[in-house]
């Protein structure tokens, strides 16, 4: 299983997470992008479906600050 947020604290608003994965990633008012899949809203808490891993792993890759967390289990993140 795979789960996925975004830090916030250093995102830079960049624009290509959302753009790469765009089912996954979106933004808030200020443009710093958020896990929006299923209602996770960014706590990392909902497993990201299988067909859905390519487009999360090319954002994470594509995230110029490397603020994109992946990993197998859930996060708790705020
Ligand atoms: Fe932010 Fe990285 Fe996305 S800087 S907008 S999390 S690609």
């Amino acid at each position: 299983a795979k789960f996925t947020w975004v830090d916030k604290d250093t995102c830079i608003a960049c624009g290509a997470c959302g753009a790469t994965a765009p089912d996954i990633y979106d933004y808030d008012d200020e443009g710093l992008a958020e896990v929006i899949f299923n209602g996770d809203n960014n706590r990392g808490v909902t497993e990201i479906p299988e067909d859905m891993h390519d487009d999360m792993l090319d954002a994470c890759d594509g995230c110029p600050t490397d603020s994109i967390r992946i990993a197998d289990e859930p996060f708790d993140a705020e």
